[in-house]
C-alpha cells in the first residue's frame, strides 16, 4: 500500500507538471481525489489492515490527499493566469497604428455659389435681406403689379395654403417688404437669397428652388447702373472673357424689363448643345423698378428710381459646374457632393 501511494504522488507529480489545460487538471483531480480515485481507493481499504498500519498508512494517505489539493489547486491558478496573459496578448490594442480618417463633410455645391454671389454683390456695397417663404398674395403678386386674374400669374403657379396665403413663388416680394422699412430713405440696396416653390418638376425644373433677388433704389438710378453692375456680376462669376448681352422683356415690376444672356460657358459662343446652338445662355431677368412698385413700396417715382433682378441659384450653379440634371442637388448622393 505504501508503495502504491507513492506511485500515485510519482505519478501525479509528473502529470501535473506536463498538464497544459484546466481539463487535463480536473481529469487527474477525478482520476486520484474522485469518488472512485486511487487515494479514496486505498483510504477505503485501511479497513483490512491492523490498527498499527492502519494508523501508518491512514496518515500517509492523507497527507499525501493535502499534497495534492495543493498543487492541484496552485497548478491550477497558474494555468488560469497563463491564459488570461495569452488572452490579453490576442486582444491587446496596437496603439502604433494609425488611425481611421474622419470623414468630413463639405459644403453643398448650391450653398458654395450662394456663398460667392452674396460675397461678390457684398464687395459691391450690397446687404442681405430675407423674407418668408409662406407668403400672401399681396406681396407675392399684388404689389409687384401683378393683379388678380393677370395671365402672369400663369407662369408662376405655386402651392396654395388658402386663397390668400402661398409658398411664394420668388424672391420679389422681399423688394417691396424692404421697401416698407426703409421709406423713405435712401439708398436701398440689397440682394436676397431665398427659397422659392412652383409647380414645375423636370431635368431643369424643381418645385422647390433657390433664387437671389437683387433691388437698388436711389436718386437718378438708371439703365446704366443695372448694365454695370450685372456685367461685373457676370465676370466675377464665370471668368473675364465670357460676353454679356441683353434682350427685351417684360416683368409686370419691371419698365423696362430685360433678359441677361452671357455666352455660352460650354462652347464660348460658337453654338453647342448646352445653348441649343444659339451661343447664348439665359441667366436672369432685370428691369428698372415699376412706379407702381416703387409706389407700393412707399417711395415717389418722381424722385427715385431703381432697378431690380432675379437669377436662379441652380441654374448659375449647373453653368458653373456643368452639371446636366438639377435633381442631383437634391438627391444626397454622397458620389455627386464629394466633388466640390
Ligand atoms: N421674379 C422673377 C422670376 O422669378 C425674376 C425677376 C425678373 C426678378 C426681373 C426681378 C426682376 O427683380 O427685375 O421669374
Amino acid at each position: 500500500m505504501l508503495n502504491k501511494l507513492k506511485e500515485i504522488a510519482n505519478n501525479s507529480e509528473k502529470w501535473l507538471s506536463q498538464a497544459g489545460s484546466i481539463d487535463e487538471i480536473n481529469e487527474l483531480r477525478v482520476k486520484v481525489l474522485g469518488r472512485k480515485g486511487e487515494i479514496t481507493q486505498v483510504l477505503r481499504g485501511l479497513k483490512d489492515l491492523n490498527a498499527e498500519e492502519r494508523a501508518g498508512v491512514g496518515k500517509i494517505a492523507n497527507e499525501l490527499k493535502e499534497k495534492l489539493e495543493d498543487m492541484i489547486s496552485s497548478r491550477t491558478q497558474d494555468i488560469k493566469g497563463q491564459e488570461l496573459e495569452l488572452q490579453l496578448a490576442r486582444e491587446s490594442v496596437d496603439i502604433s497604428l494609425p488611425g481611421l480618417p474622419l470623414q468630413r463633410g463639405g459644403k453643398h455645391p448650391l450653398t458654395l455659389i450662394n456663398e460667392e454671389i452674396r460675397d461678390i454683390f457684398l464687395t459691391m456695397g450690397f446687404s442681405v435681406a430675407e423674407g418668408p417663404e409662406i407668403e400672401s398674395d399681396y406681396y407675392n403678386f399684388e404689389a409687384l403689379n401683378i393683379p388678380r386674374d393677370h395671365p402672369a400669374r400663369e407662369m408662376q403657379d405655386s402651392f396654395y395654403i388658402s386663397e390668400d396665403i402661398l409658398l411664394r413663388t420668388h424672391t420679389s416680394p422681399v423688394q417691396v417688404r424692404t421697401m416698407e422699412k426703409i421709406a423713405p430713405q435712401i439708398p436701398v440696396k440689397i440682394i436676397v437669397p431665398g427659397k422659392v416653390y412652383r409647380r414645375d418638376d423636370d431635368a431643369t425644373h424643381s418645385p422647390m428652388f433657390t433664387q437671389v433677388e437683387g433691388l437698388v433704389i436711389d436718386k437718378r438710378i438708371t439703365f446704366g447702373h443695372l448694365k454695370g453692375t450685372l456685367m461685373l456680376f457676370a465676370h466675377k462669376i464665370f471668368g473675364e472673357d465670357v460676353k454679356v448681352r441683353y434682350r427685351p422683356s417684360f416683368f409686370p415690376f419691371t419698365e423696362p424689363s430685360a433678359e441677361m444672356d452671357i455666352s455660352c460657358v460650354n462652347c464660348k459662343g460658337a453654338g453647342c448643345r448646352v445653348c441649343s446652338h444659339t451661343g447664348w445662355l439665359e441667366i436672369l431677368g432685370a428691369g428698372m423698378v415699376d412706379p407702381r412698385v416703387l409706389q407700393y413700396g412707399g417711395y415717389d417715382g418722381e424722385q427715385v428710381t431703381g432697378f431690380a433682378f432675379g437669377m436662379g441659384v441652380e441654374r448659375i450653379a449647373m453653368l458653373k459646374y456643368g452639371i446636366n440634371d438639377l435633381r442631383l442637388f437634391f438627391d444626397n448622393d454622397k458620389r455627386f457632393l464629394r466633388q466640390f
